[in-house]
């Protein structure tokens, strides 16, 4: 059995898994709402409220499974990348678990984690393919052809996508996170109302801060009642000129061979539909969780004892 420990942004999550990849327990706290009234995740906020979580968060990922400390066999813990302070009360706790009873710890990169949400039961995906893993910190294709790895083949050379839909979110006077709230919103609208440039950036990158320009004024354009009347076609408008990058690029690079969806993002309604011969993340799966630590963890080395207590977190990847 192993324990998986997620604290790398604004979730503190902890889940059990067992050897063939299914989901024992996953417990997933968010801070959305901590962080709402700021816009987005405060860092110093959100690792003091990782380090009130931890342990209960752990504690009932345990009891959920009816399992106790006894029963684990290893634990895998995001230490990168992330915030800094955030990723040290998740690599803190699973250091002391793990030493406390000679486990082995295993170093798990959070989007190495993204993809191996693929490889839980009962989806259990086999590579080769190409994988999109579009995260509030993250939009990138990925050629995955084993679970221990991949090879990125492309990147934003701005925002993340989710980052866009959260900035977009706001210009739009939505809650944050925006990516869901964007979502619901465009179902009304009209995508077409509006015309967004999609970027075409050389090679197989992604670019949205244009996009978010382009939102900015159309919005600046608006009176206040204008913008209330024409909010959702905004939305349905940005909406589709993210989806169309994202799935312009991993159509092309996957040239008909097997694509799968990871990330935050790949909760959105309107990607999912178009992207109808793909993988997609089980949407709990989605955002953040602990499920898809544990499940990378079991295609990662673990570290012995005692050389895991000199283990470090690092913000980048
Ligand atoms: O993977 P994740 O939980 O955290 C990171 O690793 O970054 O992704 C969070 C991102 C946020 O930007 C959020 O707005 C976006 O995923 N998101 C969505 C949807 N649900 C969450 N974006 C578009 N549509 C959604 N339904
Ligand atoms: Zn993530």
């Amino acid at each position: 059995m192993i324990l998986g420990i997620e604290t790398s942004c604004d979730e503190t999550a902890a889940a059990l898994i067992d050897a063939d990849g299914n989901i024992l327990a996953s417990v997933v706290a968010s801070q959305d709402e901590l962080h709402a009234r700021f816009g987005g995740v405060v860092p110093e906020i959100a690792s003091r409220r990782h380090l009130e979580l931890v342990t209960p968060v752990i504690r009932q990922a345990l009891a959920d499974a009816g399992a106790r400390l006894d029963d684990l066999d290893a634990v895998g813990v995001t230490t990168q990348p992330g915030l800094i302070g955030a990723l040290l009360v998740g690599v803190s706790a699973a250091k002391a678990l793990a030493w406390a009873r000679r486990l082995p710890l295993i170093s798990v990169n959070h989007l190495h984690g993204h993809v191996a949400s693929l490889y839980l039961r009962p989806l259990d995906l086999e590579p080769p393919f190409t994988c999109l893993l579009a995260s509030g910190g993250h939009t990138m294709v990925l050629d995955v052809q084993d679970r221990g790895g991949y090879r990125v083949l492309g990147t934003t050379l701005d925002d993340a996508a989710g980052e866009a839909f959260d900035k977009g979110a706001r210009l739009l006077g939505l809650g944050y996170p925006g990516g869901k709230e964007i979502d619901a919103l465009a179902r009304q609208g009209d995508p077409t109302a509006y015309s967004f440039p999609v970027a075409r950036v050389p090679g197989l990158d992604f670019s949205f801060s244009g996009l978010k320009t382009s939102l900015l004024y159309k919005v600046r354009d608006l009176s206040p009642t204008e913008l209330e009347m024409r909010r959702a076609d905004l939305a349905a408008g940005y909406q589709r000129a993210i989806v169309r990058a994202l799935v312009g690029r991993v159509e092309a690079v996957a040239a008909g061979g097997p694509i799968a969806v990871v990330g935050g993002v790949a909760a959105n309604s309107e990607l999912r539909a178009a992207l109808p011969g793909a993988t997609l993340a089980p949407l709990s799966l989605c955002t953040d969780n602990a499920a898809m630590i544990a499940s990378a963890a079991r295609y990662t080395a673990p570290v012995p004892y005692p050389g895991y207590l000199s283990l470090d977190a690092r913000s980048t990847a």
